[in-house]
């Protein structure tokens, strides 16, 4: 398949787990990639291995904190100047915590807004930006595909502050999807549900966590991270060309058992 032939995609969070593997699909089908995460050796590691692959520079990187405002500025003038054009953005930069509300500290609730939340209005607002004048110029299936979570429709336990921040998320996208439609830019989210990443791997170590997921989930297990990005390729590709403002749950089966 060569769905992303002449694709320019920003993903951001692409150092590892779903983004990564977003990055490898959409690469393989033919995309030119720029990889945004904070730590740079790790986007490294993603590109090198998608170019040698590939036997193409398919794939740059942009080490970039995506709740800081002058970062994703900096971001947006990278990708109009280097590339003058953006079809696809996957907005997958996310984290975690772990507390009941009443321990909950006010620092920490912020701070997890702000990563899975602020990100994804200012990368959003900023690259789509690029992407609702790049549509003057040519008129095309655009898309932005958010990362959200099951625990945006089901608060998970003991994460009250991730749960809220994935619910923004949801609606966010909806938002952004009855503004952007008029320049042909589609925005949709997809919500995985347990999935094996360095952001559930503590946790999945605890073999009573593992049992649970099994025993709530449909399939009964654990999802895998290719999984998810088969359904953002889907999504960001046009072969999704009438889906906008639409979420997609990819939980396993966890909201039906
Ligand atoms: N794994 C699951 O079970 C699961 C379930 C539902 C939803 N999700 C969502 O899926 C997304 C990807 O998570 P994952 O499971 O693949 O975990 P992951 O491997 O830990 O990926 C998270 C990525 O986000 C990046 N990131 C975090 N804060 C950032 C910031 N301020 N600026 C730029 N990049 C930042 C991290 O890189 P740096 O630390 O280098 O910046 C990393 O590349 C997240 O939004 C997560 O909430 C995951």
């Amino acid at each position: 398949m060569s769905r992303f032939k002449n694709t320019i995609a920003v993903i951001t969070g692409a150092g590892s787990g779903i983004g990564e593997m977003a990055a490898t699909r959409l690469a393989n089908e033919g995309a030119k990639l720029i990889l945004v995460s904070r730590t740079a050796s790790k986007l490294e590691r993603v590109a090198d291995k998608i170019n040698e692959s590939l036997k193409e520079q398919a794939a740059a990187i942009f080490p970039a904190d995506v709740t800081n405002e002058s970062d994703v500025n900096e971001l947006g003038q990278f990708v109009r100047r280097e590339y003058g054009d953006l079809h696809v953005l996957v907005n997958n930069a996310g984290e975690s915590g772990q507390s009941s509300i009443l321990e909950l500290g006010s620092e920490e609730w912020d701070q997890i807004q702000k990563t899975n939340t602020k990100s994804v209005f200012l990368v959003s607002k900023t690259l789509g930006k690029l992407m609702a004048e790049a549509s003057d110029t040519e008129s095309r299936d655009r898309s932005i595909v958010n990362v959200a979570s099951l625990s945006g429709h089901k608060a998970g336990a003991k994460i009250p502050h991730y749960s809220a921040s994935k619910a923004a998320v949801i609606n966010f996208t909806k938002a952004l999807a009855a503004e952007l439609a008029q320049y042909g830019i589609r925005s949709n989210s997809v919500s995985p549900g347990f999935v094996e990443t360095p952001l559930t791997e503590e946790g999945l170590k605890n073999q009573k966590v593992e049992e649970a997921i099994k025993r709530n989930t449909a399939l009964g297990r654990v999802g895998r991270p290719e999984e998810i990005a088969n359904i953002i390729a889907f999504i960001a590709s046009s072969e999704a060309s009438y889906m906008t403002g639409s979420d997609v749950l990819v939980d396993g089966g966890w909201l039906i058992t």
